[in-house]
């Protein structure tokens, strides 16, 4: 069984690129799913507003799934973004060629993407979403995240998230792994797919086997750290930023006690 969270097991992938190699990059833009426009096009439309005509930042902006649509309607976007082999992909997408890129860690790394026509200070909106918060896997790494949107906006700017509210409740006590897949996979073989919680650490992963015919298989575990919404707000205030909005979702309906998710906004002074 081969073991994807090695990604250097592939000839393609360059482990500088983390989670996100060639071989992974290669096949995220698929149909359907995250990139199907019921999904992408509420989350642009929000985007779009809370820009207020000011230049936007996407941290761990990918292969543009989001940052390319909104550049395609006359935003400038700019993105910070750890894998070469996802950032590859934003050129070819309808509006990706005016995306700006800086390659580096969103944890740290500042936007040069512009040259001097826009620089850290200058963006009206910085945004991070598809639970990537949750893939840097410790809270001062998470406090930076923070601290480096913060740094890139403009007074009053706003800085968003989103991300899954941690699925405990479907823990029982005494376990500490929850499916969320048993499916037939392609050809006749399977699909398993489960997480796993550390509820001392906060760690949690994700993990997806998928067996072949022939017996074959294939393992892949990504690990993540989770944060409750009450836990960012701190990180926010320690980056000096303020809640101003939590909605359960893009349509901006209310965030309750069954929340799946929350898409929050918070504000630079
Ligand atoms: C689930 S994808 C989301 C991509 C894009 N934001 C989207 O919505 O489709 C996560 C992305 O985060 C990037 N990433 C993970 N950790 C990062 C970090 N510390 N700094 C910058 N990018 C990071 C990965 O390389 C990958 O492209």
């Amino acid at each position: 069984m081969t073991d994807d969270a090695h990604p250097s097991a592939h000839p393609a992938d360059d482990p500088a690129d983390g989670q996100f190699p060639e071989s992974v990059a290669a096949g995220y833009d698929g149909p359907g799913g995250a990139n199907a426009p019921e999904v992408v096009t509420p989350a642009v439309d929000l985007l779009e507003e809370l820009a207020d005509g000011g230049p936007v930042l996407e941290l761990a902006v990918g292969t543009g799934r989001i940052a390319a649509p909104l550049a395609a309607r006359g935003v400038q976007v700019g993105g910070i973004e750890l894998s070469r082999a996802m950032a590859a992909r934003i050129a070819g997408k309808p509006g990706g060629q005016d995306v700006g890129v800086t390659i580096g860690d969103m944890t740290s790394t500042r936007f040069d993407g512009f040259g001097d026509a826009v620089v850290p200070g200058d963006f009206s909106l910085a945004y991070l979403v598809f639970n990537t918060i949750s893939n840097v896997t410790t809270q001062d790494g998470q406090v930076d995240v923070f601290r480096n949107a913060a740094a890139h906006l403009r007074p009053g700017g706003l800085f968003l998230i989103e991300v899954g509210v941690p699925d405990l409740r479907r823990l029982p006590p005494g376990q500490d792994t929850v499916p969320f897949t048993v499916a037939p996979g392609a050809a006749g073989g399977g699909y398993v797919g489960f997480d796993r919680y550390d509820v001392v650490t906060q760690l949690f992963s994700s993990n997806h086997v998928t067996v072949t015919t022939d017996g074959a298989g294939r393992f892949r575990s990504v690990p993540f750290r989770y944060a409750w919404p009450a836990e960012m707000d701190l990180m926010a205030r320690i980056a000096g930023l303020r809640l101003r909005d939590r909605w359960a979702g893009w349509d901006r309906s209310p965030f309750t006690a069954d929340s799946t998710a929350h898409v929050s906004v918070w504000q630079k002074p």
